[in-house]
């Protein structure tokens, strides 16, 4: 991080002292950060969260959001939330990777069979397993928000083979399992925090990224990207977390009130999801970009040696994917 936004940084994180504090009034209210625009579906669902958390609990504790990364990035956030400096946060799974090992599979490229299988996975008995498996540090999952398929997005030209990814810097989430998929496909992957992305496509740092369609249309990567590859090769989901501090001074009401108002906001995020989705590729093509629909198997064939990597390196892992293969098949 440039020094002067590690300045910007610490004295937030200073002045921000706690991540859920005691109002005179008695209301507790709990800080929120994430990286996203207000205009993305899922800020709109941390908002209905709060609301949600406001009426059951008669207004004694509340959630106030702060986007954009104004309070970190996503990284950054796990670390505040971990030392009870910030309260909750929404991250992608793939930022949760170093926090939670299990989690990780999630960032395994074309893991799930279609939508109804990534629901059956994560409204089962794994997704709670992977939300619980934060604990051990300091974080506790509440609930997962539908975070779509990534895809492929470039400068100058349509990325339709891996071949096409070869010489091409890829911007990638800080995830080791971004970066392992990236090289498998033939490019270069460099990580770069989502904020920071729109400047690094713009000056040339990197020249593609990949995510889903309502962040590429809501963050305006497209004014920059005019070429959009749907192949779809994560699926990696959302995930709201609270800090384990926090919930621990919660009592169990509270906690109650603010995981049924997570669960709920969860449902809400969903609906507002598929819609995003139509909306987002109908105003980027609007706007000039070139959407095509690459086929997945060159992509497919190319990524198989990551999972035996990954399985080398963590071996346990390897039994984990065999279960979410194995769910409702
Ligand atoms: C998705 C995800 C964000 C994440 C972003 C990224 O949009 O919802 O949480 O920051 O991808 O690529 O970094």
């Amino acid at each position: 991080m440039p020094v002067s936004r590690r300045i910007v940084f610490v004295f937030f994180t200073l002045i921000l002292a706690l991540g859920g504090c005691q109002l005179d009034t008695g209301v507790k209210v709990i800080k929120m950060g994430h990286a996203q625009v207000v205009s993305h579906p899922v800020h709109q669902a941390m908002v209905f969260l709060g609301e949600r958390l406001e009426e059951k609990s008669g207004g004694k504790l509340k959630v106030k959001v702060y986007p954009n990364q104004q309070l970190g990035t996503e990284r950054e956030l796990l670390e505040l939330l971990q030392i009870g400096s910030v309260g909750m946060t929404k991250v992608s799974a793939a930022s949760l990777e170093a926090f939670s090992p299990e989690i990780s599979v999630l960032g395994l490229p074309y893991l799930f069979r279609d939508d109804a299988h990534i629901s059956q996975v994560l409204q089962g008995e794994i997704g709670k397993e992977l939300l619980v498996s934060t604990e051990k540090f300091w974080l506790r999952g509440l609930c997962f928000y539908d975070a779509g398929k990534r895809s492929f997005y470039s400068k100058t030209k349509p990325i339709e083979t891996p071949a096409d990814l070869d010489g091409l810097k890829i911007r990638v989430q800080e995830s080791k399992m971004a970066i392992n998929m990236i090289r498998g496909m033939g490019g270069s992957p460099t990580p770069v925090s989502y904020g920071e992305l729109y400047t690094s496509l713009q000056q040339g740092i990197v020249d593609a990224a990949e995510n889903n369609p309502p962040s590429f249309y809501n963050s305006r990567h497209y004014e920059v990207c005019k070429f959009y590859a749907i192949d779809e090769h994560t699926a990696i989901p959302d995930v709201v977390l609270v800090s384990l501090e926090v919930w621990k001074d919660l009592s169990e009401e509270e906690q109650r009130w603010l995981q049924e108002a997570a669960d709920e906001s969860a449902v809400y995020e969903s609906k507002l999801w598929k819609e995003a989705v139509e909306e987002a590729l109908r105003e980027v093509q609007k706007a000039g970009v070139e959407i095509s629909y690459p086929s997945k198997e060159p992509f497919l064939e190319k990524v198989a040696a990551v999972s035996a990597q990954v399985f080398q390196e963590q071996k346990q892992l390897e039994a984990l994917v065999q279960r979410i293969q194995q769910t409702n098949k």
